[in-house]
């Protein structure tokens, strides 16, 4: 398995196992399946509520004989109501009881966006601190303390922009390890690309296959599905890819670390199996080509007029 190697030295697999949306009934056969087929990264979070069924799929592994825990890359990210610096140690301590673990190899910051703790619904300004009261440098200064307690190896960040790591780093002079972000030929993001790469922070991509399985609240009408694209298709005929695997083997070739989800043990095996395709550069262009732009991902439930989390100057 190709691996990348993070800013503060640790090494992460290039393929994980994504784990948003994978019901927790069915989740812990789907982590076996992979770390049985060979993979060695498992992407989890707070929010999908499924992290205990993500751990028992560790553990079940790790006992059967399949892999040891030092031999597995697992991730997690700090949800949204755990920004307040006595807090974020609490939403960590929460990760790893859930799954079971002692230590997180990467946590991220899931959202730059601060819940008050306790609410039920997320949906009004008064639900959200602002900002300037709960600074993003405040949460992620609590995170690099949690690396220094050893209850976490690497700390990066989820669906930052360019000059929202700009600021972070300036405040708190600490490169985050990893970004991960929605990244896709529809939504490639060529700029935060070059700008992390230039900085040594490893993007990671989330969504990769287009998320055809979001619930249908978050789907706009029309949408265009990734996998259906005529020319993706062709390309992955071509390379003798299936359209999964060419879009799996093009996020690796352009450098990211890539985490396509899957419950199902066959598409589990067959997103291993692209992970060590090696890329022809025909192909790598003929994606580039495509020239259609579409975010899937998008926190518009969370968007108010006059506060901190604005619509368009949230992705600015
Ligand atoms: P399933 O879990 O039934 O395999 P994303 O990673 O972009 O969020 O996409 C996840 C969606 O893509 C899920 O619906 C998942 O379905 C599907 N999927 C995962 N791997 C493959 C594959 N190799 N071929 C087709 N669909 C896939």
């Amino acid at each position: 398995m190709k691996t990348f190697t993070l800013n503060d030295g640790c090494s992460i697999p290039a393929l994980g196992l994504g784990t948003w949306k994978s019901p927790a009934d069915e989740v812990t056969q789907a982590v076996k399946s992979a770390l049985e087929v060979g993979y060695q990264h498992i992407d989890a979070a707070w929010i999908y509520q499924n992290e205990a069924a993500v751990g028992k799929g560790i553990h079940e592994s790790v006992k059967g004989g399949a892999v040891s825990r030092d031999q597995i890359f697992v991730t997690s990210k700090l949800w949204n109501t755990f920004h307040q610096a006595e807090s974020v140690e609490v939403g960590c301590r929460e990760t790893l009881r859930e799954l079971g673990l002692d230590y997180l190899d990467l946590y991220l910051m899931h959202w730059p966006i601060a819940f008050k703790p306790g609410r039920a619904q997320y949906k009004a300004p008064e639900d959200f601190y602002p900002l300037s009261e709960v600074p993003l440098s405040e949460t992620f200064e609590a995170m690099v303390a949690l690396r220094e307690k050893g209850l976490v190896k690497s700390v990066g960040v989820s669906n930052f922009t360019q000059s929202k790591l700009e600021k972070l780093i300036a405040e708190t002079g600490v490169v985050p390890a990893v970004n991960q972000v929605e990244l896709h030929p529809y939504h490639p993001q060529t700029e935060l690309l070059d700008y992390c790469q230039a900085q040594g922070i490893l993007l990671t991509a989330y969504s990769p296959l287009g998320s055809g399985d979001r619930p249908d609240s978050m789907k706009q009408k029309d949408e265009p599905p990734l996998l259906q694209n005529e020319q993706v298709k062709a390309i992955a005929e071509q390379e003798n890819l299936s359209p999964a695997q060419l879009l799996i083997a093009w996020a690796i070739d352009r450098g990211t670390v890539v985490i396509p989800k899957s419950t199902n043990a066959q598409r589990i095996a067959e997103n291993f199996a692209a992970a060590s395709h090696d890329l022809s550069e025909q192909a790598r262009s003929a994606i580039d080509k495509l020239d259609i732009q579409y975010r899937y991902v998008s926190p518009d439930t969370w968007f108010f007029p006059g506060i901190t989390y604005e619509g368009e100057g949230f992705w600015a």
